[in-house]
């Protein structure tokens, strides 16, 4: 257990209130209706969920959503959300790093439709998370870029991916359905270099 990111991540969550009504990245919203999905009931993984608001957009889009977080206060919150408009979100306190063995619950082989990556750099647990996927599922993700330019991204580089690096890493499991690198907005609405990635596992 990773105790001082926990430390911080909970005190980065306590007292704020559960994000219930915060948009969800604009890249979900975008890609959400131009997936191929088969299942009548999909199920997402959103992974380092924080207060969720990715998991509670694709709940109230009819999707079952495992959201992952290593922060006991955020998971109280978005479970709070979630009970209060009955969604189907459950929460599961989790550390990826190091990075979990892929046949661990939640992780076993095929189980998502859909595995969501927003703003949490882990590019090993990438290719764990493949393996959690089902053929034909997707992966969405977003990371910081490391930038000469000052931006709203984390100031530590290791919270960063070179350009090039993410898509690199995600091509060696799924086919690249789009990648972009470039400026999106941050915290606080202010600019943030970000690689975006949609990708396909193959099947
Ligand atoms: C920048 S926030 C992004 C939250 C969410 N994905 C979003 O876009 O709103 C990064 C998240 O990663 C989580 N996190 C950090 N280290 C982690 C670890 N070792 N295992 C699981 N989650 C972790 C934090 O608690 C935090 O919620």
């Amino acid at each position: 257990m990773s105790d001082s990111d926990r430390i911080k991540w909970d005190a980065h969550y306590r007292g704020r209130p559960c994000r219930a009504l915060a948009e969800p990245n604009p890249l979900l919203a975008e890609w959400l209706p131009r997936l191929q999905i088969d299942s009548a009931s999909p199920l997402a993984a959103d992974v380092a969920c924080g207060s969720g608001r990715h998991a509670l957009y694709l709940a109230r889009h009819g999707w079952r959503v495992d959201a992952m977080d290593i922060s006991a206060v955020a998971l109280e919150g978005l479970a709070a959300a979630a009970r209060a408009e009955s969604l189907d979100v459950t929460c599961l306190l989790s550390d990826f790093e190091p990075v979990p063995p892929a046949t661990i619950p939640p992780f076993e082989p095929g189980r998502y439709d859909l595995a969501v990556v927003m703003r949490y750099t882990n590019l090993p647990l990438i290719g764990k998370l493949a393996g959690a996927i089902r053929p034909g599922g997707y992966l969405i993700a977003e990371a910081y870029l490391k930038t000469a330019e000052p931006d709203s991204g984390p100031r530590d580089p290791a919270y960063r991916v070179a350009p090039g690096e993410f898509e690199a890493v995600a091509a060696r499991e799924f086919d690249i359905v789009a990648c972009r690198e470039g400026i999106a907005t941050g915290r606080g609405g202010q600019p943030a270099a970000v690689v975006q990635v949609i990708a396909r596992r193959p099947g």
